[in-house]
């Protein structure tokens, strides 16, 4: 498949078969994410393959009882990693400064793009994906378990494996709900197009359930906010 076909036909897969991925794919998945574009090059993350089925179940368990977790072929975890940055600081004999908010954000969009490289060259060999951001259940008890060290972060996991469902693609937002010309809308078009998308369509309401369970001021992000906070807190961030 082309790059193109391979984007416009990606479904998450959450159910698995029971298989082996070949080295010589596997090489060419951990490579693919190595060779994403960094910020300055200088490649604020870390991945942790996780082979070990006892410690996969242990994650699932933390991250809200995520079957593909354990099912799935491999399960990298993404981790923000300035602990190796600021280390090389040191090395260097350069004072390294304390970890922020901005060190996280440059991590974080290194770290997607890396994975995103490896969900592609994963899905172009025919295999499935998923992204598991509920490791953000309880990022500390996953640091904990992967033995992270100060200035570190759990970001994302992402599972893979041999596709044993064959969901629909799932809607996306219209594209006058996202995409604008030259300057942000000022009349609201944006969110009246987001909140009469896939009307009609069993999407409509799930849309409407997602927003409120996840943005809604007692909604989930909120915990998973403080629980966020406090681990990056603990790991020395500066936040
Ligand atoms: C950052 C991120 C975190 C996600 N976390 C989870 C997760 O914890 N569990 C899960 O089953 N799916 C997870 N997903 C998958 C999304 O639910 C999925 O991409 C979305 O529903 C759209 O479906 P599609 O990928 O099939 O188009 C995550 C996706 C992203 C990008």
């Amino acid at each position: 498949m082309d790059v193109y076909q391979v984007i416009t036909t990606h479904r998450t897969i959450r159910k698995y078969k029971e298989a082996t991925i070949p080295p010589e794919h596997l090489e060419k998945i951990i490579h693919s994410a190595l060779r994403a574009p960094s910020s300055s090059n200088l490649q604020a993350y870390s991945i942790i393959r996780i082979t070990d089925k006892n410690l996969r179940k242990q994650i699932a368990e933390l991250a809200g009882k995520q079957e593909q977790i354990v099912t799935a072929s491999e399960f990298f975890i993404f981790i923000a990693d300035m602990y190796r940055l600021i280390n090389c600081c040191r090395g260097i004999g350069v004072e390294a400064a304390q970890p922020n908010f901005l060190m996280l954000y440059v991590a974080t969009v290194d770290a997607a793009l890396a994975a995103q490289n490896m969900t592609l060259t994963a899905e172009s060999l025919g295999y499935g994906t998923c992204y598991i951001g509920a490791i953000q259940e309880d990022p500390c008890g996953i640091a904990k378990l992967l033995n992270l060290p100060e200035y570190t972060y759990p970001l994302f996991g992402l599972t893979i494996g041999v596709p044993d469902e064959d969901p629909a693609l799932r809607p996306r937002l219209p594209r006058e709900a996202i995409l604008h010309e030259n300057r942000y809308p000022d009349d609201d078009s944006n969110v009246k197009a987001a909140l009469n998308a896939f009307k009609g369509t069993e999407f409509h309401d799930s849309f409407k359930r997602r927003i409120k369970r996840y943005y809604s001021e007692a909604g989930r992000y909120k915990d998973r906010y403080n629980r966020m906070k406090n681990c990056l807190l603990k790991q020395g961030f500066n936040v």
